[in-house]
């Protein structure tokens, strides 16, 4: 795998499709058995996490299980602006049912928050998080994901979904920001 440059910037490898299988597939078997004989509706937080949902919802392969889409946006460039703004909001009646937000990350946590407040007006039987990755580090409100593949240092990364900018959403390996 080789580094990639995108707006000037050089990117290293950082975490291989095979390592991002295997934590899908972790998380995937801690599910399935966390909602065995439970309805669940994977709330997919669009654009980001696009492609993990596409994977955690086939590799969960529940009986009970339906998908659908919300869309946030917080990021410009390689900063969280801090203010989320909704770009497409939820269509689905959530009351009484078992809500899964599904992130591709959790930085500083205010999408998070945000979007578990408006969730909780919809009155759910539960909610609960599943992102594959979180920066601990950059967690400045709300809490962990119940559910995450990696926890990784304060760093800028792109690929399997993440951008800069809309770009690089489709490498299948993770990348991150490289050192000067
Ligand atoms: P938060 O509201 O600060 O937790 O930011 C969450 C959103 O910011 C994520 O869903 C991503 O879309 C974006 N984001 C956070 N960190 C990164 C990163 O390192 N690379 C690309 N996008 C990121
Ligand atoms: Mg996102």
């Amino acid at each position: 795998m080789e580094e990639v440059t995108y707006q000037g910037l050089t990117f290293e490898p950082y975490i291989r499709r095979e390592e991002i299988a295997k934590q899908v597939h972790r998380l995937a078997q801690e599910i399935k058995r966390d909602y065995a004989n439970e309805n669940v509706l994977f709330l997919c937080v669009l654009n980001g996490s696009f492609i993990f949902a596409a994977d955690l919802f086939r590799a969960c392969d529940l009986q009970d299980a339906e998908i659908t889409f919300i869309r946030f946006k917080s990021y410009e460039g390689m900063e969280s602006t801090g203010a989320v703004k909704q770009i497409m909001g939820l269509s689905e009646d959530i009351a009484g049912r078992n809500v899964l937000i599904v992130e591709d990350i959790i930085d500083s946590g205010v999408t998070a928050v945000q979007l578990r407040k408006e969730l909780d007006k919809g009155k759910p039987k539960s909610v609960k998080m599943v992102s594959l990755l979180y920066k601990p580090e950059a967690l400045t409100v709300g809490k962990a994901p119940e559910y995450y593949g990696f926890a990784i240092p304060n760093k800028f990364i792109l690929g399997y979904g993440l951008d800069l900018d809309g770009l690089a959403r489709n490498l299948p390996d993770i990348y991150v920001l490289k050192d000067k």
